[in-house]
């Protein structure tokens, strides 16, 4: 990147928001909703123009309460699919490249295959409605942009998948897992690495071309499979004193607000012909879960 400005990182506080930042260190600045109010396009750009000489912009705020997005919508439209917009018209309006991040959940039941960017989506829930509206929003302003889809995202510290795994063994009670719901569990800090890799490479000259690229960790696993792996390393690391049991269910089977699609994996395939590619999933697990407390 040039040494013309700094990196906005708006959802500061996040998962992916927090990797970015800590690894930009004095060349990255967050926004976070402390800063701004994200339903007020007039408050963001004051906030955005107050950070100063900016070279790129990446958009890591979202609302992932994939069940609470059925029953709050708005909220879920304004954060998912308003908001990018925005960002994506402040980006260009100053010809700065901009990442957003989107979600598998774009996607339904994948049936055994891998989606490609070129695949047709079709959400099955308000959130990956919600997040295929920002990608659209996005896409409609006529600047330098790419689409990231990730998907099953954890990091040290903050509240995750993996995080309520290793909790929950440690109570010592067996846990209940779906093992149709397949996926490619992404370490935060690995998707934030490649993230600026990509944007070094814009800065080279290569245009983004407001593209969609799928990046996620190299590999895929059930929930269950993966619930056992988390436990393994979490008794490794000596995070848990011991394994419990994880007893196979269904989607089918389980009571939730949201419909969650199965068998929804990405296609890395593009970000691998430009070079980007992240860690095996088993691999960047074993070294997240030695950061983890329960
Ligand atoms: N987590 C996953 O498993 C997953 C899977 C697929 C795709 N993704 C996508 O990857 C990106 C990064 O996800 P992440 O896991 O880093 O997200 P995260 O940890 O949930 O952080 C999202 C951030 O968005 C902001 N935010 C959330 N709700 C908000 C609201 N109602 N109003 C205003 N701001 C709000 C907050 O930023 P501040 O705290 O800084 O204010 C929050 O920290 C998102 O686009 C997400 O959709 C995530």
């Amino acid at each position: 990147m040039t040494a013309a400005g700094r990196t906005l990182v708006i959802g500061a506080n996040g998962q992916v928001g927090s990797s970015l930042l800590s690894q930009l260190g004095s060349s990255g600045v967050g926004i976070s909703r402390n800063d701004a109010d994200f339903s007020n396009q007039v408050d963001l750009v004051r906030a955005f123009d107050a950070a100063g000489p900016v070279q790129a912009v990446i958009n890591a705020a979202a609302y992932n309460n994939v069940d609470r997005a059925e029953s709050e919508r708005e909220e879920a439209f304004r954060i998912n699919a308003e908001l990018p917009g925005w960002i994506a018209e402040w980006a260009a309006a100053r010809a700065v490249p901009f990442v957003h991040y989107s979600t598998e959940y774009v996607f339904p039941d994948g049936n055994g295959v891998t989606w490609r960017e070129s695949d047709n989506p079709a959400p099955v829930n308000t959130y990956g409605e919600s997040k295929l509206a920002g990608e659209r929003a996005v896409q409609r302003v006529d600047g330098n942009s790419v689409v990231i889809r990730t998907s099953w995202v954890y990091r040290a510290g903050k509240s995750n998948f993996v995080q309520r795994v290793l909790e929950l063994a440690a109570l010592g009670n067996p846990l209940t897992m779906v093992s149709d719901q397949v996926g490619s569990p992404t370490d935060a800090a690995d998707l934030a690495r490649a993230t600026l890799a990509l944007l070094q490479s814009t800065s080279r000259g290569e245009a983004m071309n407001n593209q969609i690229l799928h990046l996620a960790g190299s590999g895929s696993v059930n929930r269950a499979e993966f619930s056992r792996a988390i436990i393994e390393a979490g008794v490794h690391a000596g995070v848990i004193r011991s394994a419990v049991p994880v007893i196979e269910t269904s989607t089918s089977a389980q009571t939730a607000a949201a419909r969650r699609p199965t068998n929804c994996v990405l296609d890395c395939s593009k970000a691998r012909v430009l070079g980007i590619e992240l860690t095996p999933w088993q691999e960047a697990l074993t070294r997240a879960v030695q950061e983890m407390r329960v």
